[in-house]
């Protein structure tokens, strides 16, 4: 029989979607940022032509052709990176203006964007998790020692090459390892390479800067992050799609869970007990 389960407690769905937005905006107010000089460096000196990697324009007799290059690595993006097609013609550009914020070139406005939602990103990130520790729910993913064992299991269970899945409490261990990886190193880690990258941080906590070997490492790391935030982003869709759609997104709306409809494949369980069930069977469920 289908049981009906209260999943995800008000605060968590409220900050999750503030968060999937924030984090959003914030790639793509940061790929404005980035347009504005695209080279990146390691250490604490910037010259376009010491740069390992580099997304530019450049003139191939009379055409102008864009090149993503990667030491001496280089592969033509035309259309793409470092030059984008347009209505009036090929116009020089890192990334292209759909995948930025402002779309236009605008510096100044994308670093608006960037540190309003930031700054909403991190107040919305610690009422999640500052509420959900007084609650005793990170603790059920945060990633343990024990879990280590358990992680090639549960991948062969999602490669449908075991039959039975290890998973002992309410999180995966992959997903404890996922969640607890972007809680406490990515998070934090985006933070402090965005911090070092201030003028003003600088001067006053000489020690952010030199944390990543310089300045410039600092903004490699940012960047570097950012793909991570958006791989795990990928991989975290392509799970909640393949386990349920419906269901899961009803649970990331609603609060409530059908647990009868779980697929083999579904990852997580959590019921809460804190606010009021919608119906008997529901609370029955929530009673055990
Ligand atoms: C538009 C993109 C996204 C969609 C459609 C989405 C959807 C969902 C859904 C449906 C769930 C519930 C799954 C379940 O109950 O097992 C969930 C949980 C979760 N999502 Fe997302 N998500 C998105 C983006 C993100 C981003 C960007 C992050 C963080 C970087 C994130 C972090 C989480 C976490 C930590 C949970 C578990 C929350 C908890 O159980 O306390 N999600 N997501």
């Amino acid at each position: 029989m289908a049981n009906l389960v209260y999943r995800h407690n008000r605060i968590t769905r409220l900050t999750h979607w503030i968060n999937a937005l924030a984090l959003l905006i914030l790639l793509m107010s940061g790929l404005q940022i980035f347009n504005a000089y695209p080279h990146l460096h390691w250490g604490s000196k910037a010259e376009p032509e010491e740069a390992f990697f580099s997304i530019y324009a450049a003139n191939e007799d009379g055409e102008i052709r864009g090149y993503t290059q990667f030491l001496d690595w280089r592969v033509d993006t035309t259309g793409f990176l470092g030059v984008q097609n347009t209505e009036m013609g090929p116009f020089p550009r890192a990334f292209p203006s759909w995948a930025t914020i402002p779309g236009y070139f605008w510096l100044a406005g994308g670093r608006r964007w960037h540190f309003f939602f930031a700054w909403l990103f991190a107040l919305n990130g610690l009422l999640y998790f500052f509420y959900n520790l007084a609650r005793g729910h990170v603790r059920k993913f945060f990633f343990t020692p024990r879990d280590f064992s358990r992680l090639l299991p549960m991948a062969l269970y999602y490669l449908r090459l075991r039959r039975e899945s290890p998973q002992a409490g309410e999180y995966n261990p992959l997903q404890k390892m996922a969640y607890t990886g972007v809680f406490f190193f990515l998070t934090p880690l985006i933070f402090l390479s965005g911090f070092a990258m201030s003028p003003q941080l600088d001067a006053a906590f000489n020690w952010l800067p030199a944390m990543f070997g310089g300045r410039q490492s600092a903004r490699t790391v940012h960047f570097l992050l950012t793909f991570l935030f958006a791989f795990f982003t990928f991989g975290h869709v392509v799970m909640v799609m393949t386990t349920g759609v419906i269901n899961n997104m009803r649970s990331m709306v609603t609060g409530w869970y059908v647990e009868g409809e779980r697929t083999p494949e579904t990852t997580a369980s959590s019921s809460e007990k804190s606010e009021p069930p919608a119906n008997k069977e529901a609370h029955d469920y929530a009673e055990k």
